[in-house]
């Protein structure tokens, strides 16, 4: 019987683990630091939207399902629930586009693009942020959408030119005058409902709608090997809507967090208990526990007023500080965080630098959630694989001039692409088909 059994086994185990064809090649889009307005920048991926183009720079972000991308306004920095208003002291004198700009990498004027499409709702409000800030100030739009290094790296990663280069996708825009929901970046919805990367897929544009994220890139179906060290620590997709847990798609628990001056001195434990945290790169600040949030500022010196209602600033990091925090997670992850260093950020504000930690009361999943943000997420490589739908994390390789070797996320082997022979005045003759990669285990 057993034999038997086997023989039925197999053959249906085999059909299960068919190879699946990656739909495009691989696609590791850079993450620049790009000037969107005078006197600010923006780190993330840059976006040409609308007809003629705009350029903006989005935040990868595990919030929403469909991109955010904000207008111009002075009330940008203004959520209604949070105790921050538009007008914080900390910005007056200053323009507030510009503002605007700094924070969320641009603004788009609809009025100036001829392909603008407002489909005219919102209804139903689908996106668990918004339903949670209660913010029902925008709608959905639609417009020619292409990442501003498509070509470019398409071009170098498969020594041909691609079929197609851009489409038209969903947008989120808030109302003309509305405020912007909380939200501390314009977005880059990575989440699996993302309909950013559907319609990617869609259009056979990206492999799978599975991804790999450092500081460095965004590789879209793919995963460079050279990235990280060790193994991925894997997290089940967590469930954002369950009562009392965290509002967000990835949480992690954070056994110990410690405070180091320097790399040869001790550390200082700042935890009392563990604690579980959303991770999202979409959030710019690390918002950290009462009992972290209260020692902080007696370890990194006294100049440090964490007691600031939203965000904890300092005047006493020097330019030369290499303080940072250590992150161990569940499962052995250990990551360090620098703190931002006067200097680094383009606040010019005589209270203090923002340390980037913050209560979580604007830009982040609320009051007293934790979260571990961007800060956070640069110092590792994330993934999402929509085959075992769960994301991991793994240790950045700290070797970073070393050559991408992509590797097919979410499908087995990337697509192998014709013999193509084109010229631009840009690119030259390419006579090279490029060659297919198969993925490991495949
Ligand atoms: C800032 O906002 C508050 C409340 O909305 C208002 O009372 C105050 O006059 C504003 N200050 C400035 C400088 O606009
Ligand atoms: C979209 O891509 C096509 C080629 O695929 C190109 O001809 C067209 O100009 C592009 N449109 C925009 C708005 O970039
Ligand atoms: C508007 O766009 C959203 C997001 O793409 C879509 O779900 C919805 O069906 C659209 N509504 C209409 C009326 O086209
Ligand atoms: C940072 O610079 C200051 C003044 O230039 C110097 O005194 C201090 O030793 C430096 N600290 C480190 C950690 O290099
Ligand atoms: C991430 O990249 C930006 C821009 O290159 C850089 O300023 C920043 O220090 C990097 N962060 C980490 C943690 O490496």
């Amino acid at each position: 019987m057993r034999f038997k059994h086997w023989v039925w086994v197999l053959p249906a185990l085999r059909a299960g683990v068919k190879a699946v064809q990656c739909a495009a090649p691989p696609l590791n889009l850079p993450l620049r630091t790009i000037s969107v307005a005078p006197g600010t920048f923006s780190h993330g991926i840059p976006i040409s939207i609308g007809i003629p183009p705009q350029q903006l720079v989005l935040t990868p972000s595990l919030s929403l399902d469909t991109p955010f991308i904000p207008r111009y306004t002075d009330s940008c920095i203004y959520a209604a629930d949070a105790s921050r208003p538009a007008n914080a002291t900390r910005w007056n004198g200053r323009d507030g586009k510009i503002v605007c700009a700094g924070i969320y990498g641009g603004g788009f004027v609809p009025t100036l693009s001829t392909s603008f499409f407002d489909n005219g709702t919102n209804s139903p409000v689908s996106e668990a942020w918004f339903k949670r800030a209660r913010f029902s100030d925008w709608h959905f739009m639609t417009d020619k959408f292409v990442f501003a290094d498509y070509l470019e790296a398409y071009v170098q990663q498969n020594a041909a030119l691609p079929e197609k280069r851009n489409l038209t996708t969903s947008f989120i825009l808030p109302d003309e005058g509305a405020t912007f929901g909380g939200l501390s970046s314009s977005v880059l919805s990575l989440t699996p409902g993302s309909r950013l990367l559907e319609a990617l897929y869609s259009e056979g544009m990206v492999p799978s709608k599975s991804w790999s994220l450092s500081n460095d890139s965004l590789c879209l179906g793919c995963v460079d090997e050279n990235a990280y060290t060790g193994e991925f620590q894997n997290f089940k997709l967590a469930d954002r809507d369950k009562d009392g847990g965290l509002p967000c798609l990835l949480q992690a628990k954070v056994e110990t967090l410690d405070y180091y001056s320097d790399g040869s001195s001790a550390g200082v434990a700042l935890l009392d208990d563990a604690f579980v945290a959303c991770i999202d790169p979409g959030v710019m600040s690390l918002v950290l526990p009462t009992d972290a949030y209260t020692k902080l500022p007696e370890v990194v010196g006294a100049d440090v007023k964490a007691a600031f209602e939203w965000s904890a600033t300092s005047a006493g990091l020097p330019k030369n500080s290499s303080s940072f925090l250590r992150f161990k997670l569940t499962g052995d992850l250990e990551v360090d965080v620098m703190l931002p260093r006067a200097g680094v950020e383009d606040v010019k504000d005589p209270s203090g630098q923002p340390l980037g930690i913050e209560t979580g009361s604007w830009g982040a999943y609320g009051q007293g959630v934790p979260v571990l943000g961007k800060l956070f997420t640069a110092s590792i490589v994330l993934r999402w694989d929509e085959v075992t739908q769960e994301y991991g994390a793994a240790r950045r390789n700290p070797k970073a001039s070393e050559k991408s070797d992509l590797e097919p996320l979410g499908c087995d082997s990337f697509l192998s692409l014709g013999k193509y022979v084109e010229t631009t005045p840009s690119v030259g003759v390419i006579l090279q088909s490029s060659s297919i990669r198969e993925g490991r285990g495949a």
